[in-house]
């Protein structure tokens, strides 16, 4: 399974915030934005990894993240030089998925839940098709709306209708088998000219092989796009960190976790970092057995 995180866009729902630098690279709480979805990557236990983002703000990834062994992955860096759509990821990212499935996340979605890690790997595991993430919210017009028949079955999706269908919207993390590749090369843009990932799992709809798996209440997916969410993202993750004093996403802590790197590594990483909370973190998990750390989840 590869991952892709696109981390373009043009966050102008974040101006002034925003016209200087990446949506993703800015801070939520205590780490960049992009750390969020990384994170969730990694516990599906996805270690090759491509960024996307748009040509000027690339090399800022590249300076935060690296080639990715320092966490025991590979990262590798492509260009979306238009924000033209969710899909066109998979256009992009043709050559790096090869004849690999693929696991497509949006690069201003945090997901924090109890066991994640099992859920996308019980996802991969099964899917034959696509697997998209279906999770209520109060205002689905924003986003792709799941249809249910009177039995709970799926049958159809709608990119930002007026009119919506159910509460359930999609979640900004895509599983697909490595036909998305050719469904994505055959799309045709939208009314507003972007590659539309609804498009890409109506197609799967129709070949009957896409399942929504709900993400139920106990979970949260926040999306990062606007002053007002980023700010809640923001103290959500203060407020959970602070009161079982466990990071969410700290991807230093989860390649520890999943054994990418060991003690000594975790330190060094930290070393520059010793005068903040997120550092004295690292330290401190650096001298605690990584299976200890797994019984906290
Ligand atoms: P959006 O929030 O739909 O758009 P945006 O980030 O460009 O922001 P705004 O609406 O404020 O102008 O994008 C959702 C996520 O997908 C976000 O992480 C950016 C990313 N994205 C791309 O990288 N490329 C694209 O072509 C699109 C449409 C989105």
């Amino acid at each position: 399974m590869k991952g892709i995180i696109l981390a373009g866009g043009s966050g102008t729902r974040l101006y002034p915030l925003t016209r200087v630098t990446s949506k993703q690279l800015l801070p939520v709480y205590d780490k960049p934005m992009i750390y969020y979805p990384l994170a969730v990557l990694m516990l599906g236990g996805i270690r090759e990894i491509l960024i996307i983002s748009t040509p000027q703000d690339l090399p800022n990834f590249k300076a935060l993240l690296g080639d990715g062994s320092w966490l025991g992955l590979s990262f590798s860096y492509m260009e979306q030089p238009r924000p033209e759509g969710i899909a066109q990821a998979f256009v992009i990212g043709k050559d790096f998925i090869g004849g690999d499935p693929v696991c497509l996340i949006l690069g201003d979605n945090l997901f924090h839940g109890n066991n994640l890690s099992g859920i996308l790997k019980n996802a991969f595991a099964a899917n034959t098709g696509g697997v998209v993430f279906g999770y209520r919210v109060q205002d689905p017009k924003r986003y792709g709306v799941v249809e249910f028949d009177e039995n709970g079955n799926v049958i159809g999706i709608e990119e930002k209708p007026q009119l919506p269908k159910s509460n359930y919207a999609v979640a900004g993390l895509y599983i697909y088998t490595n036909e998305v590749v050719e469904i994505a090369s055959h799309l045709t843009p939208s009314h507003r000219g972007e590659l539309e990932i609804t498009d890409v799992n109506r197609e799967y709809l129709r070949r009957k092989r896409l399942r929504v798996k709900i993400l139920g209440r106990g979970f949260a997916w926040l999306d990062m796009g606007t002053h007002e969410s980023m700010q809640q993202a923001a103290s959500y993750v203060q407020s959970v960190q602070n009161r079982q004093g466990v990071k969410i996403a700290c991807i230093e802590e989860i390649a520890y976790r999943l054994g990418y790197i060991g003690g000594q590594d975790l330190r060094d990483i930290a070393s520059d970092m010793k005068n903040n909370d997120y550092g004295q973190y690292l330290y401190e998990i650096s001298q605690i057995k990584r299976t200890e750390i797994a019984k906290w989840f």
